[in-house]
């Protein structure tokens, strides 16, 4: 509540990316010492083995988490764990870095509860981020790291870029996300199509592998993340995909370039996240379950903004769930109130834990 009446009116006058920034430095601040952040977490986590998800040989201690495009710099990795998540997505990194579109390249638009945002992958670059994950050692939550192609290089060279970024962070991903669905990066989304697909994930996995080799027992699962804005037919193209090349799993979804259920700023250019995509994510994650049947693990994101928005998109076949821009509108708590929210609809329903209601929704 407090968020709502306090902090969000202050954060919401300034610009929105200002307003990033500024939140980023309390986060900054908070990572450098190091026993605030498990006093904090003590208090915003919900402990309990039902919320506990086992998945890829990792542990996560809730199924909520934060998505990518949040710290894009893997700046705040040590003071975001203070706000209860059960795992974080950092990146998208690029192999070099990049400053993104020219701003004003992130909006509010509030009536609708959503985000609208153009920043076109504005990071550090691997190399930067490979540092500071190097040196943050004490992790308290698994780590995943989504890796994209520089906006710059030319689309002949963007497996390249794929590979150099994977290479880059292989070794501090606790598993890593390729990204082909963000739509403010020119020509990301054609590895969506079928060929560039297969082109890509041939190239991706064999990289794995050797890499896997090398080193010694350490091998973060692939996972691809996808637009909310395929076909029923592509989806199921790049379902099979990623079954075929015996991926971790698949991140259903990313921001959309539809304006359904936006009725403000919708001559905005940009992705559209929050609300107006919280059905639409929703639909994809069942369509993918029905067809993978439990082969890979589903990431559910999209719109999430309570327990039983999570709830649904679990039921639908995610076996985690990630938050955005449900955390610009509802403030940190939410994260805590979903897992509660979480533990209740499980026992009303008669669910033993929150994995075993994964993909029961029918359908
Ligand atoms: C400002 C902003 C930046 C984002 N940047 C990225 C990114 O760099 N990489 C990525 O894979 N997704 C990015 N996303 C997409 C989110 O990870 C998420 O898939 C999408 O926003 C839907 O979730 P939400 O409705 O909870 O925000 C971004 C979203 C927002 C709002």
């Amino acid at each position: 509540m407090w968020y709502e009446w306090l902090v969000r009116p202050a954060l919401f006058a300034m610009d929105a990316e200002r307003a990033h920034r500024w939140v980023g430095t309390w986060l900054k601040a908070l990572g450098s010492v190091p026993p605030l952040v498990r006093w904090l977490r003590s208090r915003t986590t919900l402990v309990d083995p039902r919320l506990s998800v086992r998945l890829w040989d990792l542990t996560f201690p809730n199924p909520v988490g934060l998505a990518a495009g949040f710290d894009k710099g893997c700046e705040w990795v040590a003071g975001l764990p203070a706000l209860g998540f059960g795992f974080l997505e950092v990146g998208t990194i690029t192999p070099l870095p990049h400053g993104g579109n020219p701003s004003p390249r992130l909006f509010r638009a509030v009536k609708d509860e959503a985000l609208i945002n153009r920043l076109g992958f504005n990071n550090p670059g691997a190399k930067v981020a490979r540092e500071r994950l190097r040196r943050f050692t004490q992790r308290l939550i698994p780590i995943g790291v989504n890796i994209g192609k520089t906006p710059t290089t030319p689309q002949e060279d963007a497996i390249s870029d794929y590979l150099n970024a994977l290479e880059a962070l292989f070794h501090y991903a606790d598993y890593l996300v390729l990204n082909v669905s963000s739509p403010n990066t020119q020509g990301l989304r054609q590895f969506e199509a079928p060929s560039r697909l297969e082109e890509l994930l041939s190239a991706v996995c064999e990289r794995h592998r050797q890499l896997a080799g090398r080193a010694g027992g350490h091998r973060p699962p692939l996972l691809v993340k996808i637009s909310p804005d395929l076909s029923p037919e592509q989806l199921e193209q790049v379902t099979e995909a990623a079954l075929r090349h015996h991926l971790g799993g698949i991140i259903a979804t990313n921001t959309t370039v539809s304006r359904e259920g936006l009725r403000t700023l919708v001559t905005q250019e940009g992705g559209v996240s929050g609300l107006p995509l919280v059905a639409r994510s929703t639909a994809v994650i069942q369509r993918i379950f029905r067809q993978v049947k439990g082969r890979l693990a589903v990431i559910g994101v999209g719109g999430i903004f309570s327990a039983e928005d999570a709830y649904a998109k679990i039921r639908a076949g995610a076996s985690l769930i990630q938050i955005y821009t449900g955390l610009v509108y509802r403030g940190p708590g939410l994260v805590k109130r979903v897992n509660a929210g979480l533990l209740a609809l499980c026992q009303r329903d008669g669910f033993s834990s929150v994995q075993a209601a994964v993909g029961t929704g029918g359908g």
